[in-house]
């Protein structure tokens, strides 16, 4: 049996990630091809319980150090007991964000390669889809997304323009293995575009 091919959705704020994410799993899924779709931080029981407990505190309310850890123990979880199950069965894994996210988001919080070493090993994705939109758009439709907004939400243009130049940066770091997606475009046509980039380096039926 091949492995399952582990394929992760990246982007700032209101990139649409999530849409992509279940569109791209739908996608796959169509194709014949046994997919699950996970998130990070969760992805189970008890990492999406990291998640709530993170999230919901206001920003400044964790030691730098001490979020990292919470962030990596979510991800080993995710990681032993979700995806890399699912990849030895054969099944492919889509995942909104993962440590790229930790890269943009928590660059300067501390020794973040060390920790995934020890988390992961070398273990990368096959595939990262980096979602991207100028922060204008992205602030818009995080506005527009209404309901409860998490502290990274509620930021301003400038932390976006930097996230948004971050995300950039690592995309040129990992050339091969991170694809950036115009995501400015309606879901629909930006769905078009992540199956054509899928579809084309997995050898897929159109
Ligand atoms: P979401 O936008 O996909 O719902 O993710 C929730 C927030 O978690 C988002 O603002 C980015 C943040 N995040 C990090 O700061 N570091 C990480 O490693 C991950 C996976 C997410």
């Amino acid at each position: 049996m091949a492995r399952g091919k582990f394929i992760t959705l990246e982007g700032g704020e209101g990139a649409g990630k999530s849409t992509q994410a279940k569109k791209l799993a739908a996608y796959l899924k169509g194709q014949g091809i046994k997919t699950v779709l996970t998130r990070e931080v969760g992805g189970t029981e008890t990492a999406e319980a990291i998640r709530k407990l993170w999230l919901s505190q206001d920003e400044g309310c964790w030691d730098k150090l001490a979020e990292l850890f919470l962030i990596f123990a979510a991800r080993r979880e995710h990681l032993t007991k979700v995806i890399w199950p699912a990849l030895e069965r054969g099944t492919w894994v889509v995942c909104d964000r993962f440590m790229d996210s930790t890269r943009a988001y928590q660059a300067k919080a501390g020794p973040i390669e060390e920790l995934y070493r020890m988390t992961a090993g070398k273990f990368a994705p096959d595939l990262t889809l980096l979602l991207d939109t100028p922060e204008d758009i992205s602030m818009e439709r995080v506005r527009a997304r209404g309901g409860w907004q998490d502290r990274y939400d509620l930021k301003e243009a400038k932390f976006h323009r930097a996230l948004r130049k971050t995300y950039r940066a690592l995309a040129k770091k990992y050339p091969r293995r991170i694809k950036i997606v115009d995501a400015r475009n309606d879901a629909d046509h930006v769905a078009g575009d992540v199956q054509a980039i899928v579809g084309k380096l997995f050898r897929l039926k159109t």
